[in-house]
């Protein structure tokens, strides 16, 4: 074994410089992969996680040069999901065996807090043994508390980088990166299980800044962390960008394995989408998370964050099997319980 690969394993850290020399050079990369399939291994066994992803609106008042749904773009048909929808997805997604459910959507000013907590509190008196994961953007600490009442005990935010110079360039100028860091902390002292993450490969994005990231993460200490190759919408300002690599975010996947040996590592459908095989190759690399998609069809295609989106023509009932067999050629098996952190005790 490498010394730099097995100091990583045992220390969880490494210098600027040793990070900086596994993430541009190929010659880790086996080594990398296997030991961090063997740290998955110790905390979870072969056992994928599944999460039920609910895209109950596209609206977003926000305009990020990245995202698909972006105010700015005319072209999408936007929708919204009544609460009735947004509980019938559930119902059909506990029926296949979710227990995790995911409400994502846009920074849609319509749902308020007050319909927020309908929605949830709703679900939580339907499914008591499920746990209900919110990911709609950035709120102040009274609507993030509020939530939690009502029963939310998870949330996604991915903090996209953790630069502000390089955030910068990726969002419009009434965004911040303070605020949004805020946000993580604000999440985390209220009690809810924080999922963190960044889009690997997003323009201008050098490995400088996605060692700040690593930096970042270990001192927000999340449950989750979710990344995923950028890739191109063609209605967005980045519509000539190049797509992140595969290479590069099975790579960081790996090394987030190691560095925290007990997060959830979703094996991303931006992953799915740069390769046929690319959740396979992460779920090999060290991730332990699937997140089926649970919306319906009908609005499926009208959640386009990037191009050519995997999963936007099938029922919940043909994704939830196609991650079951996609997990059992690996020799992996997909599980159907809450799947919290290892590390993170309930009250
Ligand atoms: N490519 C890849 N990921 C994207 N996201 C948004 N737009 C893109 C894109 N073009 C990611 C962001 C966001 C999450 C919901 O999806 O990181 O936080
Ligand atoms: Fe949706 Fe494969 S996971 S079709």
């Amino acid at each position: 074994m490498s010394e730099l690969i097995q100091k990583l394993r045992e220390n969880q850290n490494l210098t600027e410089e040793e990070f900086k020399k596994i993430l541009s050079c190929e010659e880790y990369d086996e080594d990398l992969r296997q030991n961090a399939d063997a740290v998955r291994r110790e905390q979870y066994g072969n056992q994928v996680y599944l999460r039920g992803l609910i895209e109950f609106t596209n609206y977003c008042k926000n305009n990020c040069y990245y995202c698909g749904i972006r105010r700015d773009n005319r072209n999408v048909s936007r929708y919204r999901l009544t609460q009735d929808e947004i509980l019938e997805c559930c119902r059909e997604g506990y029926a296949l065996g979710f227990r995790t459910f995911v409400l994502q959507g846009g920074e849609d000013p319509y749902f308020t807090d007050q319909r927020v907590c309908s929605i949830v509190s709703a679900i939580h008196q339907e499914f008591p043994d499920c746990a209900i994961t919110l990911s709609m953007g950035e709120k102040s600490f009274e609507s993030y508390l509020a939530y939690f009442q009502a029963g939310a005990e998870r949330y996604l935010l991915r903090h996209e980088t953790a630069s502000p110079e390089h955030y910068g360039k990726l969002h419009p100028a009434e965004m911040s990166c303070r605020n949004r860091q805020e946000c993580l902390f604000h999440l985390k002292k209220i009690g809810y299980q924080v999922g963190a993450g960044i889009m690997v490969g997003s323009p201008y994005q050098t490995l400088d800044h996605i060692i700040e990231d690593l930096r970042f993460l270990q001192k927000l200490q999340p449950q989750m962390i979710g990344i995923g190759p950028f890739l191109s919408h063609q209605d967005t300002p980045f519509r000539n960008e190049k797509n992140g690599e595969l290479k590069l975010t099975l790579r960081l996947l790996s090394v987030l394995r190691l560095m925290f040996p007990k997060v959830l590592l979703p094996a991303t459908t931006a992953l799915g989408t740069v390769h046929p095989l690319g959740r396979e190759m992460g779920l090999k690399a060290g991730a332990n998370v699937i997140m089926p998609n649970l919306s319906p069809t009908s609005v499926r295609k009208k959640y386009m964050l990037y191009d050519n989106k995997i999963c936007t023509g099938d029922e919940s009932a043909q994704c939830r099997q196609c991650t079951e067999r996609r997990a059992a050629s690996i020799g992996y098996e997909v599980v159907t319980d809450r799947g919290d952190a290892k590390d993170f005790r309930r009250e």
